[in-house]
């Protein structure tokens, strides 16, 4: 198998405290060419500053809600994916029992690193989108689907940037044409 490195080796050197919010920025601000819903990500970030004092020292699965809470915020994306015709020609094909792998695949990866105890069960992200031609432009329309779940299930601005931050550092190993 592989190891989680493979998921986040972009963003491992960006989990430092200091450096969170900056390199968040960095990764983020590429993001706001997309239609809409940008400005989101970037509240977010600059919202994102005192932490709740009884949220202190959890991890962001926790702060999250755990893995129910996880499970649900991916049902409710992939449902957005699946039916966004502008990206619906990457999922056409998969039937029923694909799409509830790719849902669980999700859960497993949000889990892990945000710090619960699942284990990836996912090939490297690279190695996943490699062949399927994914653009900026509808790697933001992911993205966007991602921060709308969040809004509806009113995760908290910091809990919604950190995660943007890692889904966001992914974008080097999924996009290949622009
Ligand atoms: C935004 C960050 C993204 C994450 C975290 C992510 C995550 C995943 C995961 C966990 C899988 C299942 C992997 C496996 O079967 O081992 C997957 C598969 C897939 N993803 Fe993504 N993905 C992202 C972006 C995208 C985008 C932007 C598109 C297209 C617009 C896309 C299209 C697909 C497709 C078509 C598959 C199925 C590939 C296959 O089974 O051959 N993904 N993704």
């Amino acid at each position: 198998m592989f190891s989680i490195r493979d998921w986040r080796k972009t963003r491992s050197s960006l989990l430092g405290g200091g450096l969170l919010l900056a390199a968040a920025l960095l990764v983020i601000l590429p993001l706001q060419t997309v239609e809409g819903g940008v400005q989101q990500l970037e509240s977010a970030v600059e919202s994102s500053s005192a932490p709740n004092q009884s949220d202190a020292g959890k991890s962001l699965y926790e702060r999250l809600g755990g893995y129910d809470a996880i499970s649900a915020v991916v049902d409710d994306f992939a449902a957005k994916l699946f039916e966004d015709p502008r990206i619906a020609q990457f999922f056409r094909g998969m039937g029923d029992d694909t799409r509830q792998q790719f849902r669980q695949k999700n859960k497993n990866l949000v889990c892990n690193v945000t710090g619960g105890p699942c284990k990836i069960i996912s090939r490297p992200a690279k190695t996943i989108h490699a062949g399927l031609g994914i653009t900026e432009t509808e790697f933001n329309i992911v993205v966007q689907h991602l921060v709308d779940t969040l809004d509806k299930f009113q995760v908290p601005a910091a809990e919604k940037s950190e995660l943007l931050e890692i889904i966001g550092s992914l974008k080097p190993d999924i996009v290949e044409e622009n």
